[in-house]
C-alpha cells in the first residue's frame, strides 16, 4: 500500500508535462532497480513532490562521471522512455556522457536495466522532471546536446499548456547548453512542430523578415525555411495531424531539419510513421549569447502556475 504525503493546493494543480511518475514494477523488477540505483540513478533531492527538484540541488555531471575538468561532450535527453535513442548514442560513442532525464518508473527500470545489461559506464538516469532539473540544477552551459525526441503530444486543446516544449523550457535549454552546443526535437505530431518552430523562433536570431521575440537571441535556428516539403506540401485534409501548417500555409516557414542520424529508431517514431504521420526533426544551435536569469517566468514558475483541476495527482512517493 503506497503512502500519499499531504499534499498543497499549489502541488495538485500544477501543471505537468506528465500523467504518470509512478508504476507497477514486477518484483524481479523491483529488486533489479533498488540493487543497481545506486550505480545508475541520480539521487535527487525533491521540493515538495515526487519527481521535483529541490531549489538547491547542483547536478554536476563531471563529477557524476568522474571527469572532472576533463569538459567532456555530455547529451541530456529529456523524456528518454525506455532509452532507445539516448542508449544506443551512449553505446557508439564512449566519449560522451549522457543524462537520461525521466518521470516513469517503469521506463527507469528499464533504462537501468539497460544500462547495466550493456556495460554503459557514460550513461546515468535521472529521476526528475526535466523542465526543473534544467531551470536549476544542471550547471550553466554544462550540455553540448540537450535532445527532446517525441514528447507527450497533449493534442486536447485544454491541454496543450502541457506541452514540455515552450518559451520557459527554451530558456532553460539557452541555460544548460554550451556555446555552439545543439537542441534536438522531434515529434510525429504536425501542431506539436508548429508548436516547437514557434519556440524556436522566438528565442533565435533569424533569417531576416522573420521576427523574433526574445532579447537573446540564444539560438541560431539555421533551419528555419528548410524542408518546406514537410509543411504545406504533405496537407492531407483530415488525417492524423499532417495538415497544412497555419503558421506558413506556403510552407515558407518551417524550418525542419533532416532527420538527426545519430537517432535510433524508438517505438514512438515507429509508432507515428506505422499511423501515417510524418515526422519532423527540429535543430537549433546555442550562440555565444551569455545566458541570464529571465525576465519572463522560469520554468519553476509556470509549473507552480498551472489552473486548477488540470492534474489529477496521484499521489505518489519515491
Ligand atoms: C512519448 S514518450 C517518448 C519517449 C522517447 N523519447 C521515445 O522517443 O521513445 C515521452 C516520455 O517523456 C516522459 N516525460 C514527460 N514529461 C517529462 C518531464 N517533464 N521530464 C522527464 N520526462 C518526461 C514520459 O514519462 C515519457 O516516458
Amino acid at each position: 500500500m503506497q503512502q500519499h504525503p499531504p499534499r498543497s493546493h499549489a502541488i495538485h494543480s500544477r501543471v505537468r508535462s506528465y500523467s504518470r511518475a509512478g508504476g507497477r514494477l514486477s518484483e524481479a523488477q523491483a529488486e533489479a532497480l533498488a540493487a543497481l540505483a545506486p550505480r545508475y540513478v541520480v539521487d535527487v533531492p525533491r521540493r515538495d513532490a515526487v519527481r521535483t527538484v529541490a531549489p538547491g540541488f547542483r547536478l554536476d555531471p563531471e563529477a557524476l562521471f568522474g571527469h572532472q575538468g576533463w569538459g567532456r561532450p555530455l547529451v541530456v535527453e529529456i523524456g528518454s522512455g525506455s532509452g532507445e535513442a539516448v542508449l544506443a548514442h551512449a553505446a557508439a560513442h564512449p566519449g560522451v556522457d549522457h543524462l537520461a532525464v525521466e518521470v516513469w518508473e517503469t521506463a527507469i527500470a528499464r533504462l537501468v536495466a539497460s544500462i547495466h545489461r550493456q556495460g554503459l559506464r557514460n550513461a546515468r538516469v535521472v529521476p526528475a522532471d526535466g523542465a526543473e532539473l534544467l531551470a536549476t540544477a544542471l550547471p550553466v552551459g554544462c550540455a553540448s546536446e540537450v535532445w527532446v525526441f517525441f514528447p507527450d503530444p497533449w493534442r486536447k486543446a485544454r491541454h496543450r499548456k502541457r506541452r514540455l516544449v515552450n518559451a520557459a523550457f527554451a530558456d532553460s535549454v539557452a541555460r544548460v547548453l554550451r556555446p555552439g552546443g545543439v537542441w534536438r526535437l522531434a515529434t510525429d505530431w504536425a501542431d506539436y512542430a508548429w508548436q516547437m518552430r514557434d519556440v524556436l523562433e522566438g528565442a533565435s536570431a533569424l533569417p531576416e523578415g522573420i521576427e523574433a521575440d526574445s532579447t537573446g537571441p540564444y539560438f541560431r535556428y539555421d533551419d528555419a525555411g528548410a524542408r518546406p516539403d514537410l509543411g504545406a506540401g504533405s496537407a492531407v485534409a483530415g488525417d492524423a495531424g499532417n495538415g497544412v501548417d497555419p503558421g506558413s500555409p506556403s510552407g515558407a516557414r518551417g524550418g525542419w531539419s533532416e532527420r538527426f542520424a545519430g537517432r535510433a529508431m524508438t517505438r514512438f517514431e515507429q509508432r507515428g510513421i506505422d499511423e501515417g504521420r510524418t515526422i519532423r526533426d527540429l535543430t537549433a544551435v546555442r550562440t555565444e549569447e551569455q545566458w541570464i536569469p529571465a525576465a519572463r517566468p522560469t520554468a519553476l514558475e509556470r509549473l507552480d502556475n498551472g489552473a486548477p483541476g488540470l492534474f489529477a495527482p496521484e499521489g505518489l512517493t519515491d
